[in-house]
This record gives C-alpha cells, structure tokens and sequence, in this order.
C-alpha cells in the first residue's frame, strides 16, 4: 500500500518536472497575481533556464537608480538576421496589469510554439524583444507603500531650483518633444523632462530600436487603462502614412478582444480617442520607420483605474493576447506570404489525416 502511494508520488513528480523542463507548465509562478520587481526578474531568469533553445535575455540599458533594464529574446535562432517585433511593458510605474501582460504573453507563446504550427511559425521567421517592466525604479517605487501606489513617471530628480522627482518616460522621446499635451513644471504628472531623452530609460528604449531599426516591423507598447489601442501620431495634425492600415489592423485586434471576453476597446490616435500629447515611445517608433506601432491601454474604463483587482488579470490578459496575436499575424503573413501558404498547407494535411483515420473507424 504505502509503496503504491509512494509510486504514483513518484510518478507525479517525474510527470511535473518533465512539464516544467519543457517549459509547457510553470505551477511555481502566479500569472494571476502583481509581482515585485524582484520576483520579475527572477521570473525572466527562469524563463531563460527553462527554455535555452529560444530565450535568452539581454541588458540594453540602465535606469536612473543604475537598475538593468533587461529584455527577453524570443525566437528560433537563425544564421540569418531576422525581421522582429518589440513589446515593452510597463513605461508607466502603476500601470500594473502592463507588466502582467508581458509575463502573460511570455508564457503563452514559450509554452504554444511546439504545438501551435502558427506560433511556430512566427519563432521561425520573427524575433520578439519583450521587456517586462521599463520603468524599473518607478515600479518598484509604486510597490512602497499606499502613499506611492500611483506613480508613474520616472525616479530622476528635478533640475534647477524644482524640487519634484520624476520625468514622465512617455513624453521625453524625440517626437515632437515639448509640442502638445505635457508640462514643462517638473511636478506635473507630464512633466516631458529638462531636455528630450534626459531619462536613461527612454534612451535605453531609443538606443535600441535604432539599433535594430530595418529588422523591427512592429513596436507594441502596453498601457493601463481605457481599453483603447492608439495609433500614430500623437499630434492632433500630422498622420501616418499608413494610418488607414494602421486603423484596419488595430479594428481587427479590437475585434479579437471582443470576441474573448465581450470587451469593448475603441481604436484610434491618440487626440481622437484619448488626448493629444507628445514625445511618446509609439510616435518615435513611427517616425523613424517601424511601420506597426500601437499602444494598448488595458483595462478597465476607470471603475477601478489603475487599481484593477487581481481577479482581473487572467482576463485580461487572456483577451489582449489575441488583440496582439491579430496584429502580429497580420503582419507576419504579410511579410511572409509563401511562409502563411506553408502553414495553411500544414493545416490541411492535419485534415486530411484527421479525416482519413476517421473514416477508418466506420
Ligand atoms: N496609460 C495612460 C497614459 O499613458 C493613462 C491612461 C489614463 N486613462 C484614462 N482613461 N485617462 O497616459
Ligand atoms: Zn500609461
């Protein structure tokens, strides 16, 4: 008796650490719960551990309190460079659900890509650069105390005789810098900082997609709350170019949000459907030529803000990863049609077989 009981324990644990190796299933990490940054950082580490063939991590910069500010890279590796798409999460410090979308969206293509022909076809041809948490000193000043709960900018000092800290990251890029929709008071909530690019983060952030400037193909940047998905520009009176497709694809990944859990998210630019503002990451990934750029503000529309309840994460996130799985397989198969033709013949041989082997029952 006691040995059967100590057998099936044995085999259950076997079982565990197997799903674990793969990286299919982490039961040791709570993706529907707020994590600290060190818990975070422990987290990418381990996705990095667990899934060596396709992960790994990479320092691109450092924070104002000397914090590495450290991305995931995921993909098949290949000889050949790449063409990529960048996710950051977490430029604004309250905006909680924003990281948890990031170690979401982590997990779910870390533990669909040997399964799902699609997820694997985007690791064969795309690179994704995700970065969990940006804004590292504002989000683990956020976790302090209830006095702090709401920040949201940076963890600089004022210059010059102002007193107040922090430089809100998403008005310091050179966009338009200083146009509309920001403070020159450094205590103001968007405060666009003493000089573009002032902030080390959002240098970091420029530093690197400049550097990878021809490979990226989309820039996704993820925000709390409205449910909204903005496209360029910021500005009430310049567009993108491509602002019609921009508008098609974002409507479709509304769509597909939709579709999960009934949520409705508006798409549009920024003055149409938030307000006008400037110096924002999305804009200058736009300006210097990444085609798809998007912010998505996640839940909810202001019941609880940025205050959203951890029983909402799960939904959350389960609804904005087919928003950007629309947007990311929209473009990948744009880029590479013969490769969607492969998958959709892949697609139909599973039919074909499923349908022959059924046949065979009768
Ligand atoms: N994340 C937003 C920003 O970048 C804040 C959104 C506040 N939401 C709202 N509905 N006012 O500024
Ligand atoms: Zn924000």
């Amino acid at each position: 008796m006691k040995g059967s009981v100590m057998s099936v324990l044995v085999v259950l644990a076997l079982v565990a650490q197997d799903r674990v190796a793969c990286g299919l299933e982490d039961k040791s990490y709570d993706y529907t719960k707020y994590h600290t940054m060190d818990e975070i950082s422990a987290w990418m580490s381990q996705m990095e551990r667990e899934n060596p063939d396709v992960a790994s991590s990479m320092i691109y910069g450092r924070t104002y309190e000397n914090r590495n500010i450290t991305l995931l890279k995921i993909g098949f590796t290949s000889a050949t460079p790449k063409k990529a798409v960048w996710m950051d999460c977490g430029i604004h410090a309250r905006e909680w659900i924003a990281p948890a979308f990031c170690q979401h969206f982590v997990k779910e293509i870390l533990g669909s890509y040997q399964t799902d022909p699609k997820v694997n076809m985007l690791f064969k041809n795309l690179d994704f650069y995700i970065t969990p948490v940006l804004n590292m000193d504002g989000y683990i000043y956020s976790w302090k105390d209830n006095t702090t709960r709401l920040w949201r900018k940076s963890r600089s000092p004022g210059t010059g005789n102002c007193t107040c800290f922090g430089t809100d990251l998403n008005r310091n890029f050179y966009a338009n810098w200083g146009m509309v929709g920001i403070s020159r008071n450094c205590c103001s909530e968007i405060y666009n900082g003493p000089t573009p690019l002032s902030e080390t983060e959002a240098q970091a952030v420029t530093d690197f997609l400049g550097a990878h400037q021809n490979q990226l193909l989309c820039y996704l940047t993820i925000h709390s709350y409205g449910q909204l998905i903005l496209v360029p520009y910021g500005h009430p009176n310049i567009s993108a170019p491509n602002y019609n497709e921009l508008m098609e694809v974002g409507l479709a990944a509304a769509n597909a949000i939709k579709a999960v859990h009934g949520k409705s998210y508006k798409v549009g630019t920024s003055p149409d459907v938030l307000y006008a503002n400037s110096g924002s990451s999305r804009d200058f990934a736009r300006l210097i030529g990444i085609p798809y750029s998007f912010t998505f503000e996640l839940r909810d529309e202001g019941d609880y803000g940025f205050l959203l309840p951890e029983d909402q994460i799960q939904p959350t996130c389960e609804e904005a990863y087919q928003g950007a799985m629309s947007i990311i397989n929209y473009i990948h198969d744009k880029n590479f049609r013969g490769s969607a033709i492969t998958v959709t013949a892949t697609l139909w041989t599973t039919l074909v077989a499923s349908w022959i082997s059924s046949a065979n029952v009768f």
